[in-house]
Parts: structure tokens; C-alpha cells; sequence
């Protein structure tokens, strides 16, 4: 039955001239079916590049409208239009606008787990694979983080930048506590412990590894260690043990689970092809400036 919904999936995406794509954070069946799964820097530059004219995004809502900043003219699907993200929620185009006009010579850096209205007011769009990069590669004293405090704080202690933040975060990784990752290390003392930088600064200076999830899957393939402690969403097992079967992954906590992350199943995906529905379309006057922010990005 799941076989059989598959490979309808794949028939139909060559026979529309689609192409899926996929977070890390998916669910197996959808990383699966998909032709490209990756982090959200991956995922942006892919869609930047595809000559498909469809592209399905099985992801959140941020990321189809990224997709559709970069791509006006594809046709960009999301299965299920109410897989949002909390952290994006809590910047909103309004508050930013306040913000700047305390003081407009300031950059704003924007997260791209972010609404495309709010990509529209910025200067420059990040990655947690990038931000570093992108952070070097501004000639200010002082520069605006939206909306990730956590991502901020790190990304401030990698520079020499003083870095003001959002107060805004990824209720996923925030909860992960530095008792839950002791009790991990205790139970696994050989193995590596990498976190995501949406985690607290108090976990991240407890790991061995800060990285995207993208960037956690190439470590972890391509290092000599067995066994690693995974400090970000569950999701990211499925993924970390298909490319090495033979090492040990455990999550720093079963806690970390997005719900919006599970929301697409095989059949949402089936039907999104069938009907070419839900679409995401940025309208022009944010796509316009919020495409700025994000191609320096990408051009990084
Ligand atoms: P990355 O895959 O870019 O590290 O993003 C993590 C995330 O929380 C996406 O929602
Ligand atoms: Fe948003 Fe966090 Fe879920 Fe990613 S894991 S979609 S940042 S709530």
C-alpha cells in the first residue's frame, strides 16, 4: 500500500515535471520519495536551480515561501498549508518595522525561518549553516539577528560583531535541557555530542560540535567516531543512521520533536501532485525586496 502510494508519487512528479524537495526533518516515507533532502541553505539554493516547474516542498511554510521568493515563476506546492513554524511566528513585519526605525542605519540579519514579509525589511537572509559568514560579511559596528536569540548569541561569540537580538526561538530547541544532555553523555561517554545553534548557549558549550542538520550528517559520516548524541529535532536520526548504518546515533532527548515537521504524509503529497494545490505564492511587493535578501545570501 505505502510502495504502492510511493510510486504513484515518483509517476506523477516526472509526468508534471516536479521535483520534491525535503528538510532533514521529514519523516522517513517523505525522505524517501523526495529528490533532494537537505538543510534549509541546501534546500534554498536547489530550488534556486531546478528547471522543474513544479516544485512540492515537504517542509513548513517558510521554507515553500523561500522557495517561491526565489522561483516566481514555478509553481510552488506545500501539502499541507498549516505546517508552520512557531519561531517564525514570532517576529512579525510590524514589530521589525518599529525596530528599524529606532534606528535605520543598523543591518538586519534575518533567520530564514522567517515570514516572507519580514525577509521584505531586511538586509541579508541566514542559515544556521551560514550565519557566521554571513555576519563576516557586513561592514557594521553593530548589526540586527531576527528572529533567533539562540542563533544570535552564537553567531556573536564566532565574531567580533556586536550582535543585537530577537527575542524569538525555536520552542523545539529551547527546551532541550543541559540535564538531559548530562544524563546522554553519562550514559554514552564515548560518543560525540553536536548541537544545533537554535539550541541555548549553555548546551552549546557542552558540545563537541555546533552545526546545521545538514552539517551534522557530514560529520558524522565522514568522522572516525562510532557514536554521537544528536542535539536537534528526532527527525534527523532517520537520516544520520541511513548514511552509517554501522555507528550509534541517540537523541540528546525524545523531547525534541516538531510537530509541523510530521504534518505532510504520502497521501498529501499524492494529492498536492494530482491537484497542483496548495500553492504558495509570495506576492511581488515582498517577493521583490525579500528576493534581494536572499540571493546575497545564496551568492555568499
Ligand atoms: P537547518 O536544517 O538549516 O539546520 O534548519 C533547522 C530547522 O530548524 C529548520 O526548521
Ligand atoms: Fe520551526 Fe523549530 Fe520546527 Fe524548525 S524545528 S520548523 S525552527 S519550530
Amino acid at each position: 500500500m505505502t510502495q504502492d502510494i510511493k510510486n504513484r508519487i515518483r509517476k506523477l512528479a516526472k509526468e508534471k515535471n516536479a521535483i520534491i524537495l525535503a528538510h532533514n526533518y521529514q519523516p522517513p516515507d517523505i525522505q524517501e520519495i523526495a529528490d533532494l533532502c537537505g538543510d534549509s541553505l541546501e534546500l534554498s539554493i536547489r530550488a534556486s536551480k531546478t528547471g522543474a516547474g513544479t516544485i512540492v516542498f515537504c517542509g513548513v511554510h517558510f521554507m515553500a515561501e523561500t522557495a517561491s521568493i526565489l522561483c516566481p515563476e514555478k509553481k510552488v506546492l506545500l501539502p499541507r498549508l498549516d505546517a508552520g513554524c512557531p519561531m517564525a511566528d514570532m517576529v512579525t513585519a510590524g514589530a521589525l518595522k518599529e525596530r528599524i526605525a529606532q534606528n535605520p542605519e543598523m543591518p538586519v540579519v534575518t533567520y530564514v525561518n522567517s515570514t516572507a514579509d519580514v525577509k521584505a525589511l531586511t538586509t541579508i537572509c541566514c542559515t544556521s549553516a551560514n550565519s557566521v559568514n554571513v555576519i563576516n560579511s557586513l561592514d557594521a559596528p553593530e548589526i540586527l539577528m531576527v528572529p533567533d536569540r539562540n542563533l544570535a548569541r552564537y553567531t556573536a561569540a564566532k565574531t567580533s560583531r556586536t550582535i543585537q537580538h530577537w527575542d524569538g526561538c525555536c520552542p523545539i530547541h529551547d527546551r532541550l535541557s543541559p540535564e538531559a544532555v548530562l544524563k546522554q553523555k553519562q550514559a554514552h561517554p564515548e560518543a560525540i555530542f553536536m548541537a544545533h545553534p537554535e539550541c541555548r548557549m549553555e548546551i552549546l558549550e557542552m558540545a563537541d560540535l555546533v552545526t546545521s542538520t545538514s552539517g551534522m550528517l557530514r560529520h558524522a559520516r565522514e568522522s572516525d567516531h562510532q557514536s554521537f548524541i544528536v542535539g536537534t529535532e528526532v527527525g534527523l536520526l532517520y537520516p544520520l543512521q541511513k548514511a552509517s548504518p554501522q555507528k550509534r546515533f541517540y537523541p540528546a532527548s525524545e523531547d525534541m520533536l516538531c510537530p509541523d515537521m510530521k504534518k505532510i504524509t504520502l497521501e498529501d503529497v499524492l494529492n498536492s501532485l494530482i491537484h497542483l494545490a496548495p500553492e504558495v505564492k509570495v506576492p511581488e511587493h515582498f517577493r521583490v525586496p525579500a528576493f534581494e535578501a536572499v540571493r546575497r545570501m545564496i551568492e555568499l
